[in-house]
C-alpha cells in the first residue's frame, strides 16, 4: 500500500479540506467560478445522506483528519472513524480530544499560510474514537454499525471487492450505507486486474445487491486546493444503501 497519505504536504491539503471555510481555500481577489464554490464541504455533504433520526453507532472507513465523523457524531451515540494513515488520524484524534492543529497553506512557491483547524462547533469529541487500520482487515469483534460511510476510499484499495464483501457484516439490518467514489482507478492504489469489469455503479449493483437495496444514487463534486491557483476539482458517486431488514 502507498504512504503517500502520510506526508505533511496532504496532511496540510486535507486539513484545508476538511476544516477550511470559503475564505481560507478560495483566496485572491477573484470570482471563482460558481462550480468552485459549489464543491467546499463535501465531508459535510457525503454525511448528509444518511437519515436525520438518532442513532446508535457510526463508522467512517477512510475518515482521513476526521470531517465526515465528526459530523456523524451530531445524530450517532458512538462513532468510530478508521484510516489506514498515521498521520491522518494522529490529526483527528488531537482535534477529538480538543486540540487545535496549526498547519501551513500553501499558496505558491515557499509561501505558506499558518491556519488552524478543529473540532467543528457543535460536534462531541467524546462520542468519537479514531483508530489506525486497514478497511480490508478490519478487526473480527469491530461489531456491527447503524450507519457506515466510506468516501473516496474504494478506489485507494488494493483489493476493493474486500470491503465490499465485508459490508453486509458491518451494517447492521435495516442499517445505512453510503459509498462515494470518484472512479479514478489508478495502477498505484489498485492492480488492474481489481478494477471494475464494468462501470463503478454496475460493479456496485451487482456486488451489494444481495445483501442492499440502492436507495439513491448521487453526484458530489469536491475541491481540494493545491497552491492559491491550482485545484484538484472532481466529481463523487454517491450511492445510499439500506441493508436488507
Ligand atoms: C482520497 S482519501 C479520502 C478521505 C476522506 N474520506 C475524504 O473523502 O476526504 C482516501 C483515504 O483512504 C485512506 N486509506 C487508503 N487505504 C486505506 C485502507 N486500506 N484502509 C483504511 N484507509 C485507507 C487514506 O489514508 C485516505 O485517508
Amino acid at each position: 500500500m502507498t504512504d503517500i497519505y502520510e506526508s505533511d504536504k496532504i496532511l496540510s491539503e486535507y486539513l484545508l479540506f476538511h476544516f477550511g471555510n470559503r475564505d481560507e481555500i478560495l483566496t485572491d481577489d477573484f470570482s471563482w467560478p460558481a462550480g468552485m464554490t459549489d464543491s467546499l464541504e463535501f465531508p459535510v455533504r457525503t454525511v448528509a445522506y444518511f437519515s436525520k433520526a438518532p442513532a446508535e453507532r457510526g463508522l467512517d472507513l477512510g475518515c482521513a483528519v476526521g470531517r465526515s465523523a465528526f459530523e456523524m457524531a451530531r445524530n450517532c451515540q458512538e462513532v468510530v472513524g478508521i484510516d489506514f494513515s498515521h498521520a491522518f488520524i494522529n490529526a483527528a484524534e488531537a482535534m477529538r480530544r480538543g486540540d487545535t492543529l496549526f498547519y501551513d497553506r500553501h499558496d505558491e512557491a515557499t509561501r505558506v499560510t499558518r491556519l488552524a483547524a478543529q473540532l467543528p462547533d457543535g460536534s462531541d469529541g467524546a462520542k468519537l474514537s479514531f483508530l489506525q487500520g486497514d478497511a480490508m482487515n478490519l478487526a473480527d469483534d469491530i461489531g456491527m454499525f447503524d450507519r457506515v460511510h466510506a468516501a473516496n476510499l474504494l478506489c485507494r484499495l488494493t483489493e476493493p471487492e474486500k470491503l465490499l464483501a465485508r459490508l453486509p457484516h458491518l451494517v447492521k439490518p435495516s442499517g445505512e450505507l453510503v459509498l462515494a467514489t470518484p472512479c479514478t482507478w489508478l495502477e498505484e492504489f489498485t492492480p488492474p486486474e481489481n478494477w471494475p469489469a464494468t462501470g463503478t455503479f454496475e460493479w456496485l449493483m451487482a456486488t451489494l445487491s444481495p445483501s442492499f437495496s440502492l436507495v439513491k444514487r448521487a453526484n458530489e463534486p469536491f475541491l481540494i486546493r493545491e497552491t492559491a491557483r491550482k485545484f484538484q476539482w472532481t466529481t463523487s458517486l454517491v450511492t445510499v444503501w439500506q441493508r436488507h431488514g
